[in-house]
């Protein structure tokens, strides 16, 4: 059974980057791109580290479980000797005074005080602010969208929706998206959430947040019901995120375009909102009530999202921000780093098929010592967009209105404009396209970079390059990006880094795949990366979205090494229940817990909450499957992966 939909592109049904930037083939030498290629033609011409005994992988790897097959299940799996626990589902009490769930009363009043559909990126933020606590934290847990046939009963057919939607349904689904932040302590070795916590709390699309940077108070930014620019309602689609060094929780908003209804090419903002998808696919019609949600009404609506959101969840009153200076996208994630020098780096993928790779470079510095003074870092600093060069490096250009193309004869008259049009703006520069960027995640031992490309099928056999390999890319690659210097000496900032390709997913017992693994790899072979996180150890683990299309399997967790001799060589922990991709994952401290969020559950072709394809994971027949969070720990009470 395939999905009903394949991924996030085709949910969005956007278009393809229509800018005459080059695929990379157009610029690099033959020789580069031969060099990037040379350990995946190994694979391909058939060289034989597939075929070693599943004992190699065992003895290069530093991760010490058994691995285990994939499979096509109603329940999840895990290597043997660890425990999983639900630790909350859709559904389930945030705020103290919530209703219990009920499938057959589901409300706007309800839904903004219970868990929230659909969990994306998870953050564990230990108690008390500052501290390395790796049994009691706060559990930060984006609300990405909502698959509205696992929700309410007769919605068999997207097309069908706009007619059948009601208020009540279209109120729930605004209180299901955004974010939520729950207390969460380990006891005798068993997570409970802190119900009666007093920093439990939902964010949805009825929270204000200030806005801040460039953007801010921009005429394009008005509303009529924010005349002033500097205030939005909600956050949209948020998928990945990342932490800042200072303690709080970034969010990415990506496939925002989703949720409006009109035509976007009546107004000032049609080349925007065509070079954002707004107008393309609907999924969401929330403007049949809301007048906001309607682009013909409110055509700048749409331009308040799409940028990264910041929260401080160690302070319940905390107004959510949503930071323009990092530029408006389909953002992915957001992963934060201190540079050598101070300065605070943040790495950001705009997840759409031919989309760029864009860094952050703050103009202050990081102050470890004072939390406030930190505040403003991510508002004053520059914006770069990713082209790989011919010559095996990588640079970053910066988006800065007034150098280069983006003056105001281009339709830049500011760097507001800049950054409402950043796609645009990286169109001028000349980016490269890649094969969907989701997200990107640091090394905490070498200062490596890794970014997940979760696939392309379309890329054309003329638009291959060495860090997007494959023609009709089913699988997805991991790529490398090396900054100067290396562990804390690392130079974030540098213009120009190396790049290399780590891994390259697919089948290695299909040479036609070309994939690229460490040797050895046996069960480990993946396809779809989508989210990464790095283990206290420095290993890093990958967990997919769309490994039911790529190989009529459900999607899983791996680890692997990048260093030593285990380097590149994935192993297959966790397998998902059917219809569901894997978010978030996230480690204590201490790396004895590892947190999973487990997104849709039974999405699959025909499968409707009246008939799903699993109930997952409460499996009772007045149930539905629900979206939850999981905490994976080892038996003996030992780090994951040892
Ligand atoms: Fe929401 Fe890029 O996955
Ligand atoms: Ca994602
Ligand atoms: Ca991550
Ligand atoms: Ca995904």
């Amino acid at each position: 059974m395939s999905r009903l939909h394949l991924d996030d592109a085709h949910l969005s049904d956007r278009p393809a980057n229509p800018s005459a930037n080059p695929h990379l083939v157009e610029v690099m030498s033959r020789r580069a791109l031969l060099k990037g290629m040379a350990a995946a033609s190994a694979v391909a011409a058939g060289a034989p580290v597939f075929k070693i005994k599943e004992s190699l992988a065992a003895s290069t790897s530093t991760l010490g479980f058994a691995e285990i097959p994939h499979h096509m299940a109603e329940g999840h799996a895990v290597a043997p000797g660890y425990n999983v626990q639900v630790l909350i589902r859709w559904g389930d009490k945030v705020v103290a005074d919530a209703p219990p769930f009920d499938p057959k009363n589901i409300t706007g009043e309800s839904q903004a005080k219970q868990f929230g559909f659909n969990n994306d990126f998870l953050a564990f933020m230990p108690l008390p602010v500052g501290s390395n606590s790796p049994d009691n934290g706060l559990l930060f847990v984006n609300h990405e969208n909502t698959h509205q046939q696992l929700i309410w009963p007769g919605i068999v057919e997207d097309k069908v929706k706009m007619e059948l939607q009601t208020k009540q349904q279209i109120d729930a689904e605004m209180a299901m998206h955004g974010l939520s932040v729950v207390e969460v302590k380990k006891e005798s070795g068993r997570w409970n959430v802190v119900e009666s916590s007093r920093y439990n709390r939902r964010i949805h699309t009825g929270t204000g947040f200030r806005i801040t940077g460039p953007a801010a108070g921009h005429a394009r930014m008005k509303t009529s019901a924010d005349p002033a620019g500097m205030l939005a309602y909600g956050t949209l689609h948020n998928c990945a995120g990342g932490v800042t060094p200072w303690g709080t929780c970034l969010s990415g908003e990506e496939n925002y375009q989703n949720y409006f209804i009109g035509d976007s090419q009546k107004s000032a903002e049609a080349k925007n909102h065509k070079r954002n998808g707004v107008g393309g696919a609907i999924r969401n019609v929330w403007g049949k009530f809301h007048d906001r949600f309607n682009v013909e009404k409110e055509p700048n609506e749409p331009n308040r999202f799409g940028w990264v959101v910041e929260l401080d969840p160690y302070d319940p009153a905390a107004q959510p921000i949503k930071r323009t200076a990092l530029g408006r996208i389909k953002h992915e994630g957001a992963y934060t780093v201190v540079s050598r020098d101070g300065r605070v780096v943040v790495y950001t993928g705009d997840d759409a098929y031919d989309e760029y790779i864009y860094r952050y470079v703050s103009d202050g510095r990081f102050n470890p010592n004072d939390r406030a003074a930190n505040r403003e870092l991510l508002d004053k600093g520059t914006l770069s967009v990713a082209r790989f060069e011919a010559d095996g490096t990588m640079r970053w250009f910066p988006l800065v209105h007034g150098q280069g193309k983006l003056t105001a004869e281009n339709g830049f008259k500011d760097q507001g404009d800049v950054l409402i049009d950043t796609r645009l703006a990286a169109d001028a520069i000349g980016a490269t396209k890649m094969d969907r960027p989701e997200d990107i995640d640091v090394s905490p031992i070498t200062g490596r970079v890794y970014v997940a490309l979760t696939k392309h099928p379309n890329r054309k056999p003329d638009q291959v390059d060495g860090p997007n390999p494959r023609a009709r890319n089913l699988w997805g690659q991991v790529v490398e990006l090396i900054p100067p210097g290396e562990g804390k000496e690392a130079d974030h900032t540098a213009d120009t880094f190396k790049w290399e390709l780590f891994l390259a997913g697919g089948d290695p017992k299909k040479p036609e795949q070309k994939a690229k693994y460490g040797a050895g790899v046996e069960h480990g072979y993946f396809a779809c990366p989508d989210n990464f996180a790095f283990d206290p150890k420095g290993r890093l683990w990958i967990v997919t979205d769309g490994q039911d299309d790529a190989f009529n399997v459900c999607d899983s967790a791996y680890a692997c090494d990048t260093t030593g001799p285990g380097r590149g060589v994935t192993k297959l922990f966790f397998n998902s229940p059917r219809g569901a991709e894997i978010c978030g994952p996230a480690f204590t401290p201490d790396g004895k817990t590892l947190f999973l969020a487990i997104q849709h559950p039974a999405e699959e072709k025909g499968s409707t909450i009246d008939k799903p394809t699993t109930r997952w994971p409460d499996f009772r027949a007045d149930m539905p499957p629900r979206p939850s969070v999981i905490a994976i720990t080892k038996a003996d009470g030992g780090e994951i992966g040892s």
